[in-house]
């Protein structure tokens, strides 16, 4: 499984130029790395732009998505509209947006019946039993672990308390599912991820907020993944 780097980029940058060049800057400085899997996940009006790149090393995903496939829903982009689009990854019950278990489930349940691969974000492991209500087919899923008090504080929450959770999240994936289908789950962290603290977490991958809204920052991080 190679390690799996994501750029949300939340509400920035805020104009189309502005995310044009981070895309290219990204996508020229990762042009040799091969064995990362990077996926930027930009504000939604930028998701038409990012197609030129899915045939890159680059992979597309949302930040965000609505449970229902369509209809008279004022402002809410679905699973299909992110899928058409050629989105292969969608995040999942980010901490900002302050959601119910009940409805990050319902947005689970409705990315993986897409076909997109859902990155649920829990805050503790205590809520991954009732985000993941419903679900029977894991295989697609990867679990970040962001902690409230590391997002864009510049606070990382330590290599070593990363590392515990990520095996209690498996334990816990292990319980309600099987070993064997737990241990292909891929396990983020994410929290004032930055290139000079990258090198010491060695976990399945990253979720990088704010340092990915600076391609060459970015493009650090990666690399540091890379060689680790
Ligand atoms: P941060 O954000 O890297 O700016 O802390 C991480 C996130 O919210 O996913």
């Amino acid at each position: 499984m190679k390690p799996l780097i994501i750029a949300n980029w939340k509400c920035n940058p805020t104009t189309l130029k502005g995310a044009k060049l981070l895309f290219n800057g990204v996508k020229k400085g990762i042009k040799d790395v091969k064995n990362v899997e990077v996926v930027i996940c930009p504000p939604f009006p930028y998701l038409q732009l990012s197609r030129s790149f899915l045939d890159s090393c680059i992979g597309l995903g949302g930040q965000n998505l609505f449970y229902e496939k369509k209809g008279a829903f004022t402002g809410e982009v679905s699973a299909a509209m992110l899928k058409d689009i050629g989105c292969k990854y969608v995040i999942v019950g980010h901490s900002e947006r302050k959601e119910k278990d009940e409805i990050v489930a319902k947005k689970m349940r409705a990315s993986l019946g897409a076909g997109l691969k859902p990155i649920l974000c829990i805050e503790n492991e205590k809520a991954l039993k009732n985000r993941l209500k419903g679900i029977n087919d894991i295989s697609k899923l990867s679990v970040a672990y962001e902690p409230i008090w590391a997002i864009g504080t510049g606070k990382a929450c330590s290599p070593k308390a990363a590392r515990e959770k990520q095996i209690l999240i498996r334990r816990i994936l292990t319980q309600i599912y099987s070993a064997k289908i737990a241990e292909k789950v891929r396990i983020l962290y994410g929290g004032s991820i930055t290139a000079k603290n990258v090198a010491n977490y060695r976990l399945d991958g990253l979720l990088v907020g704010s340092a990915s809204l600076d391609a060459k920052e970015f493009v650090k991080i990666i690399k540091g993944v890379s060689k680790s």
